[in-house]
């Protein structure tokens, strides 16, 4: 058994020279779509309009009260559609893909997406799965998903493990806790542009969640709960809803690892992140504040959703403080309490005007930054992030770093979940505000983590998450 969430994460890193590689069974590709069989379906409307305010809007402003009123079957569409639907087709080797308003890791979306309903005007209380591949409601339970009477909107984020698992293997926890905070972040920002407020939650009771949501245990299991109003608690006796249905390929391999981290990463926290905990090297003591002119963007939240796309076509062109502003204050704004201080942000930039080449990290509580490094270190970082060469033309890279030891020791193993959480929920920000601003983005969870801990001037148990690489584009 793996003693700690630092361990799980030492032991999945990536190191050059060495790894090791897989053979892709593609006759045994997972199902990305979960179907169940035979059970009510709620269709939800298409032609509903999203809503154009701003993004910056949305995140920044404070939103409106829970009112059930506001929750119609309109509503939910539009919540449904623009955290999770799909957004547009490719063609790809393998066959037709279909993007989400979400990237995923491998594009696998291990993520699956669930809403607890009772006594509002859009929709019949019960326990739903959203089917992504219909844009439909289907309807699992009907009682016994709420002990109190009052109304309730509730949504779950699980994750399939083999989904990710199929390719990624034993590092595949990593994707799944990424993926579900990239999806959290955009169902969080879904409900705000419904003028409703979202709390997330990562710490609830994982069996009784999983029991609640009726699937099987050892293949997905909840990672986010993030409740709008009321709450769903499970009764005592509830069954399994078709836990087959959490099956998506016909052979699937047990990740023994994959379950130990998980079940590790079970208890309840055992105190909050502490403050961030990553010394800057070499910093530079003066802040220097987000508060000068920054460029706002004109496109629409809903707009922006439905253009997301992974896009690697950079081109040798720096970002000026002003765009670079614009994307960095969205990272101030938190994700929720006790969330934030779980990671670091640090960025590299290349040369642009207004911004010295370097590597800084962000103060979010201040909106600012503070040089810790000066020159250009995105090539480096390229080079270190499996080569993937197109990243050398990035303006700049924008990663999230956490200290597993200290997670660890004040938070115990499940600071491990928030930490991944967060930094996939920020991920998402840098994706939709490099959108908004009409430049390209990228998220990258491939690379050498002992190099990317080095380079980052990152010690002991201090690696980098995620990175997420933005800039002008053809
Ligand atoms: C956690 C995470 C890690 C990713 N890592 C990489 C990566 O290392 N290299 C890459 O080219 N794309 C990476 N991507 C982007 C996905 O390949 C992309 O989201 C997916 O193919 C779907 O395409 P779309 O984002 O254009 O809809 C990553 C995305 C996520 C969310």
């Amino acid at each position: 058994m793996i003693p700690s969430a630092k361990q799980y994460h030492q032991r999945t890193s990536y190191e050059r020279n060495k790894l090791s590689g897989h053979y892709l069974d593609w006759s045994n590709q997972p199902n990305p779509f979960k179907e169940y069989r035979g059970l009510d379906r709620v269709e939800l409307p298409r032609d509903v309009q999203g809503s154009q305010a701003s993004l910056d809007a949305v995140l920044l402003e404070t939103p409106g009260p829970a009112d059930p009123e506001k929750i119609t079957l309109q509503a939910l569409s539009r919540m449904l559609s623009l955290s999770y639907g799909l957004t547009t087709r490719s063609r790809t080797p393998g066959g037709e893909f279909f993007h989400r308003s979400v990237p995923s890791a491998g594009g696998l979306y291990p993520s699956e997406l669930y809403a607890a309903i009772q006594k509002t005007p859009g929709i019949e209380d019960g326990l739903y799965h959203y089917s992504v591949a219909h844009h439909s409601l289907v309807r699992l339970r009907g009682e016994g998903f709420s002990q109190h009477a009052d109304p309730c909107l509730v949504f779950f984020i699980t994750a399939i493990f083999f989904r990710s698992a199929w390719k990624y293997r034993d590092r595949s926890y990593r994707y799944h806790l990424l993926d579900s905070g990239h999806l959290a972040e955009s169902l969080s920002l879904a409900i705000r542009a419904e003028s409703l407020p979202a709390k997330a939650d990562y710490d609830f009771e994982d069996n009784e969640i999983n029991r609640l949501l009726g699937i099987d245990p050892d293949l997905e299991v909840c990672l986010v709960k993030m409740t709008v109003l009321g709450d769903a608690s499970p009764a005592a006796d509830l069954v399994q809803v078709q836990p087959e249905a959490s099956r998506t390929a016909a052979k699937e391999t047990a990740y023994p690892l994959i379950r130990e981290i998980h079940s590790l990463t079970s208890t309840a926290a055992s105190g909050l992140p502490p403050s961030p905990a990553i010394p800057v090297k070499n910093a530079d003591e003066t802040l220097d504040r987000f508060d000068g002119p920054v460029a706002s963007p004109k496109m629409g939240f809903a707009d922006t959703v439905l253009l997301r796309r992974s896009r690697r076509n950079f081109i040798p062109q720096g970002m000026d403080r002003e765009t670079l502003w614009a994307l960095l204050r969205l990272l101030c704004e938190p994700t929720g309490p006790a969330c934030d201080d779980a990671i670091r942000v640090g960025v590299l930039t290349s040369e642009a005007p207004g911004v010295e080449p370097g590597l800084y990290w962000l103060d979010r509580t201040e909106k600012a930054w503070t040089l810790a490094e000066k020159g250009n270190l995105i090539p480096q970082m390229t080079r270190i992030c499996l080569d993937q060469e197109w990243l050398a033309n990035a303006a700049c890279h924008i990663f999230f770093a956490a200290d597993l030891d200290g997670l660890d020791a004040t938070c115990g193993p499940r600071g491990y979940r928030y930490a991944m959480l967060t930094a996939g929920r920020l991920g998402h920000r840098v994706y939709l505000g490099a959108t908004a601003l009409e430049l390209a983005c990228c998220g990258i969870g491939a690379f050498y983590d002992p190099e990317a801990a080095d380079l980052l001037g990152l010690d002991k148990g201090r690696r980098m998450l995620y990175l997420v690489a933005a800039g002008p584009s053809k």
